[in-house]
């Protein structure tokens, strides 16, 4: 099958290096010619685990080409995936689709009947339909529009993609299902469930799914606060109602607020979709709410482990959204420590990762090479993204090279009585009782 993907940021590399993983012939399409022209010497713009590796070998085998013209990108092609960013717009929270109407226009001139549109982005209810319109408009008959959209997590794209829990096709046009079928029929035959839907209830169904993730870890941070005033653990908690197969125990993991460039993003746009439509979202609304208080909250957290933040230096350990990756969109350290050097804090930050993104976010704090040095002379340290090296520091080593003998553990990587036999005073999200005893 020839497939062009237009937009090669996260969704639409990862989505075009697997299949053409999976033997088709991806075209993929980006206006920002340097951003191609890195793809074609082997640079890749973003950082993912495994992505190198797969995009090497199938541009070696003629499989994945790349291309800033999205006529010669798009000749040919049987499938045309739009996988261009949909980012919340400016001050409103909707989600701004411009970029996926300026491709649908462009692509409206060089078009094939035939040819099946899919939008991969996440796109609120009704884009499917908008595209059709924007296409009849040009005078482009028998074109099928589909809604795919996609689930997969930054730091685990590749396994996210090549194993997923689901696929979701979303298309009434015959057609359109048999293509999408065929494009992903490596994965059915490994009884990967696909499930055709129609195309509004598709677009919805990703907003729903990251909108009850986002409901998840919200509630799991509220308990949080109530485990730290009753002196319960929200691990043992989580545990036990993460065990009841109706609740599952993922995304139970209390910690500073989720961030990232979809949970805080998506919530907003089905807002505003429900708000279009008139029907309130009682439970996604309080989600956003909780969440942005929550990452607003932890600065407190901070300062109640150290006193005074004025003249205190502050060490903090991870900058990205999340581990193994090295995005800092909505990341919770950004707040955090915005709020400490306002507060007249000093920061030094250590991520293994996102220091070059980072350098862009803030200003007027130090990076340290490693997580010691991060903590050399520090009042406290402060865990804020989860990374795997971060699970197995010295703490002895970590408690020596610290003035103030603080470690503020805001992904509960560590528990109170390892951090006290390192000499460490210690504060977690949720773990019984916040002050020490
Ligand atoms: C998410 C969805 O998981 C994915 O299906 C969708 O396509 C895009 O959005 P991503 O943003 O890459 O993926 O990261 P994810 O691993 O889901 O984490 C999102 C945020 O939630 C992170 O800030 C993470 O730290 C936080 N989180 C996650 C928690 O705080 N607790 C949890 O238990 C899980």
């Amino acid at each position: 099958m020839r497939i062009a993907m237009i937009g090669t940021g996260y969704v639409g590399l990862v989505s075009g290096a697997c299949f053409a993983d999976f033997g088709h012939q991806v075209c993929c399409i980006d206006k920002d010619s340097a951003k191609i022209d890195g793809l074609n010497a082997g640079r890749l713009p973003i950082w993912e685990p495994g992505l190198e590796a797969i995009v090497k070998a199938n541009a070696e085998r003629g499989r994945l080409t790349f291309t800033a013209s999205l006529p010669e990108g798009v000749k040919d092609a049987e499938a045309v995936f739009i996988a261009v960013g949909t980012p919340a717009r400016r001050g409103d929270g909707h989600a701004d689709l411009s970029f996926v109407f300026d491709a649908v226009r462009e692509l409206a001139k060089v078009i094939r009947p035939g040819t099946v549109v899919v939008t991969k982005s996440t796109v609120p209810v009704g884009t499917g339909d908008e595209i059709e319109r924007i296409l009849q408009e040009e005078g482009v008959g028998g074109v099928a529009v589909a809604s795919n959209p996609e689930f997969l997590r930054e730091g685990a794209a590749i396994a996210d993609f090549k194993h997923p829990d689901r696929i979701v096709v979303g298309a009434e046009n015959e057609r359109a299902q048999e293509v999408l079928k065929e494009i992903y029929r490596p994965l059915f035959l490994n009884r990967a469930p696909i499930l055709i839907t129609g195309r509004r209830t598709a677009e919805l169904t990703k907003y729903a799914a990251n909108a009850f993730l986002a409901v998840k870890i919200s509630f799991i941070n509220e308990i949080a606060d109530l485990c730290e005033a009753v002196d319960a653990d929200v691990q043992d908690v989580a545990r036990g109602i993460g065990l009841d197969n109706r609740i599952g125990p993922k995304f139970l993991h209390a910690g500073p607020g989720y961030g990232g460039s979809c949970f805080p993003k998506d919530t907003l746009a089905l807002l505003k979709t429900a708000d279009k439509a008139g029907v309130d979202q009682r439970i996604v609304r309080t989600t956003v709410q909780v969440n942005d208080d929550r990452k607003a909250a932890m600065v407190e957290r901070v300062a109640r482990a150290v006193g005074d933040l004025k003249g205190k230096r502050i060490a903090v350990l991870g900058l990205a959204f999340k581990p193994n990756t090295d995005d800092m969109r909505d990341a919770p350290s950004i707040p955090l420590i915005n709020a400490l050097v306002e507060r007249g804090a000093e920061v030094s930050a250590f991520d293994p990762v996102a220091r070059e993104q980072a350098e862009k976010v803030f200003t007027g704090i130090e990076f340290a090479s490693d997580a010691y040095a991060a903590a050399a002379g520090a009042d406290a340290l402060v865990i804020v993204t989860e990374w795997d090296e971060f699970r197995a520091l010295d703490l002895d080593k970590i408690a020596g090279s610290l003035k103030g003998k603080v470690l503020v553990d805001l992904r509960n990587v560590y528990d109170r009585v390892e951090a006290e036999q390192a000499g460490l005073v210690f504060y977690g999200v949720g773990r019984g009782k916040l002050e020490p005893a």
